[in-house]
């Protein structure tokens, strides 16, 4: 792979990037690829007491943290705003309240320091995430973009040319992850939960549905989730947490792993990357690596460091979408929903 084209295609100066889609708070200083700080401040404490993400008090957290954490990631860094050529920030999807408190302050900051500023959709950045490797994936490539919200197989063509070869019908796979959880009393946010007590579990105790058959790149995770709902109200006392979170794991897990391998066969493409919250998932990651190993297939998953929300993946995206020379205008809006840019659904 030729690294110094790719290189070339990334801002070159500094950027300061800036998530604050959900429940994360985060801003990261970046040279071209290479991340030289990435400040997260997490909210899970604070959303944990009320079982999930509250929208108003999340948009407040984050106009709390948002200077601090930019600070940090400047002090990280060791530089200053002044050492700052551009901007990054998420502004669509996500909570309008959080996107706003990010999308604000690198508006002002951009104006203040006389520097351009670009709006970053957060799953192009998931898709990204990879591209912070030394070696990062060729093109084209598979990506299986599994977020709390998201659940998709992309077809990746090029910096910002994405294709949807697969989605989920329902449930993301994170969602289901964060509903097992809550329906086996391990708590929030799910995926850590389950996966935790997965590992004292027997993953072939419990027998759970798989979702859609046949050829398809779909998947379908409300089946499990109402036959994890059935489990627990059968097998009450007599359940295993850990053989059920076990199951649950291996049923997620094996499906995800199954349809990405057949997508990347179907299309050809010899790497496969793995981005977003779930794919900080230990046997996700495993099974993936495994199944490339046996094909001969790279297997780029994004660094878990940067699996879950974070401001250096917005950074990357950010990167070569001002290299292209796009900018955001003064009253760039953001969005609940968003297409991922360059997406076009087919197969
Ligand atoms: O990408 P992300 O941080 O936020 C969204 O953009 O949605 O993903 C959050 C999701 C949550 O559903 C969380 O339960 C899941 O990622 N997650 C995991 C793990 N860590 C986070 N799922 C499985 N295993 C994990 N280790
Ligand atoms: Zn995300």
């Amino acid at each position: 792979m030729d690294l110094a084209a790719l290189d070339a295609r990334f801002f070159p100066g500094l950027i300061l990037a800036i998530e604050t889609s959900c429940d994360e708070t985060s801003a990261a200083v970046l040279a071209r690829r290479t991340v030289c700080s990435n400040v997260i401040a997490s909210q899970i404490a604070m959303h944990r007491q009320w079982g999930g993400i509250v929208p108003e008090a999340a948009a407040r957290a984050h106009v709390e943290s948002i200077l601090p954490v930019i600070e940090e990631a400047l002090a990280e860094a060791s530089v200053t705003l002044g050492d700052i050529q551009a901007i990054a920030a998420t502004t669509r999807p996500g909570l309008v309240g959080s996107l706003s408190v990010g999308a604000t302050a690198a508006r002002t900051l951009a104006m203040a320091l006389e520097v351009p500023w670009v709006g970053v959709h957060h799953l192009e950045g998931h898709v990204l995430s990879p591209f912070a490797l030394g070696e990062p994936p060729e093109f084209p490539h598979v990506c299986l973009l599994v977020s709390g919200g998201h659940t998709e197989i992309l077809l990746v063509e090029d910096l910002g040319e994405t294709r949807i070869l697969g989605k989920t019908r329902d449930d993301a796979a994170g969602e289901a992850m964060d509903k097992a959880s809550r329906l086996l009393g391990l708590g929030y946010p799910g995926g850590p939960a389950i996966q935790a007590a997965a590992e004292s579990g027997d993953p072939g105790r419990y027998s759970l549905p798989k979702g859609l058959s046949g050829d398809t790149l779909d998947f379908s995770f409300s089946g499990l989730k109402t036959a994890m709902l059935r489990l627990t109200e059968s097998e009450r006392n007599r359940l295993s947490v850990a053989d059920a979170a076990a199951s649950f794991q291996e049923t997620v897990a094996g499906v995800l792993a199954e349809r990405t391998m057949r997508a990347a066969v179907q299309h050809r493409c010899h790497t496969v990357t793995l981005a977003g919250g779930v794919a900080a998932n230990t046997l996700l990651r495993h099974r993936l690596m495994s199944e490339c190993e046996r094909e001969g297939f790279r297997f780029c998953p994004a660094p878990l460091s940067l699996c879950t929300d974070n401001a250096a993946m917005i950074g990357l995206a950010g990167s070569f979408r001002l290299q292209r020379g796009e900018r955001a205008g003064i009253s760039e809006e953001v969005l609940a929903t968003a297409p991922i840019p360059g997406t076009e659904i087919g197969s």
